[in-house]
């Protein structure tokens, strides 16, 4: 059901944890079954440096928060707003269909932590995001 890379990054999800000198903080919820991402980076100039991530949910909710960290970790905040769901999900060699949702949370957790960052800038993130 799971591909191997979903496996593995469920057993050793990378950048679990927080990130106690964040400046960018989000936390998504997913109506479809209660799980929540919460989403810590450390920007600078432009640049995401750091990335950690706690989630409260499935394996291929754990999954795919490890693989969207892992894609967006030294990324300019511009890339890091092109990163899809799909881009997640095919990165992870593959999710099950009633497990694409997921991967939705990863994509809107990376967006979230990025309105946040905006948001302390000062500036409306809506018209760059979207509605995160
Ligand atoms: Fe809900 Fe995976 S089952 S995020
Ligand atoms: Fe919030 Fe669309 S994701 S209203």
């Amino acid at each position: 059901m799971y591909s191997e890379k979903v496996m593995e990054h469920f057993s050793n999800p990378r950048n679990v944890g927080e990130l106690e000198d964040a400046n960018a903080v989000g936390q998504v919820g997913n109506p479809k079954c209660g799980d929540i991402m919460k989403i810590y980076m450390k920007i600078e100039d432009d640049v995401i440096q750091d990335i950690k991530f706690k989630t409260f949910g499935c394996g291929a909710a754990i999954a795919t928060s490890s693989m969207a960290t892992e894609l967006v970790k030294g990324k300019t905040i511009e890339e890091a707003l092109k990163l899809t769901n799909s881009a997640v999900a095919e990165a992870l060699d593959g999710l099950p269909p009633a497990k694409l949702h997921c991967s939705v949370l990863a994509e809107e957790g990376i967006k979230s932590a990025l309105a946040d960052y905006y948001r302390r800038q000062g500036i409306d993130p809506e018209p760059i995001i979207g509605c995160p």
